[in-house]
């Protein structure tokens, strides 16, 4: 119970230290997930109190409904194609400030949006910086249904193990905001070579995306339990 108040303590920290990061006009990529949800929060104090002008992407529908529960304006990346800085989190941050994402299940949009923006900044909780990627955290990857048993074929060609994300125990699969499927990919010691890996699974048809972001994190705010948050960029 106290661990779990401390990630979350440190999750605030960060989600709270990234707005100071946000300037009047900015548009921005709103990301997905619980440290997210403490941006959202302090981003939405910023617009009433200080009348701060902003409007967001939002990378998930459950993202979309947060931001208009608390008053952030929205736009779509079809009216604004070029954003100036996207917020997200993290699953795993390595030394390299590359990343899983996915937990969450919104890895696809995250992608485009992180894409799309001229800067990205990671915020994580304690616990997420790990010197190998996929030692602890399965890697999502969004799997189109067509054939979904076709791809998930290929994928353990990748030396991993894919398990159908679902539901519950009943085995109801879970679907995206994009009506896929994610296959959680186990690698017994971790991923040996995040780049090629990543190379190899785009290849793969019916891989809508994977959830390693390489290259994509510019800055990355990592909270701290005592409430204060340590802010680093890529080299
Ligand atoms: C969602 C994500 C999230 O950013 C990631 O899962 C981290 O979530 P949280 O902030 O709840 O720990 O990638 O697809």
């Amino acid at each position: 119970m106290l661990a779990m108040m401390t990630a979350q303590s440190s999750k605030a920290a960060a989600g709270q230290a990234a707005t100071a990061l946000v300037k009047d006009g900015m548009v921005l990529g709103l990301g997905t997930g619980s440290t997210v949800a403490f941006l959202l929060s302090a981003l939405a104090r910023r617009i009433s109190e200080e009348g701060l002008s902003v409007v967001g992407v939002p990378t998930s529908e459950s993202t979309a409904t947060e931001a208009r529960e608390l008053g952030i304006p929205l736009t779509t990346l079809d009216e604004n194609p070029a954003l100036d800085l996207v917020i997200d989190g993290a699953d795993e941050v390595d030394p390299q400030f590359r990343l899983i994402k996915g937990g969450g299940g919104a890895l696809l949009r995250e992608k485009i949006v992180a894409a799309a923006s001229k800067q990205v900044v990671i915020i994580v909780g304690s616990s997420k910086t790990v010197n190998r990627l996929g030692a602890t955290f399965l890697l999502p990857v969004e799997v189109l249904p067509f054939g979904a048993k076709a791809t998930e074929a290929k994928l353990t060609t990748l030396n991993c193990k894919p398990f159908l994300r679902t539901l519950d125990s009943g085995g109801e699969p879970v679907y995206t905001d994009n009506g896929n499927l994610i296959f959680d990919c186990k690698f017994e010691n971790g991923i040996d070579d995040p780049e090629r890996l990543h190379q190899q699974m785009s290849q793969i048809p019916g891989v809508a995306e994977l959830g390693l972001f390489i290259n994509l994190c510019d800055i990355l705010i990592e909270g701290q339990e005592d409430g204060s948050a340590k802010v680093s960029e890529r080299d």
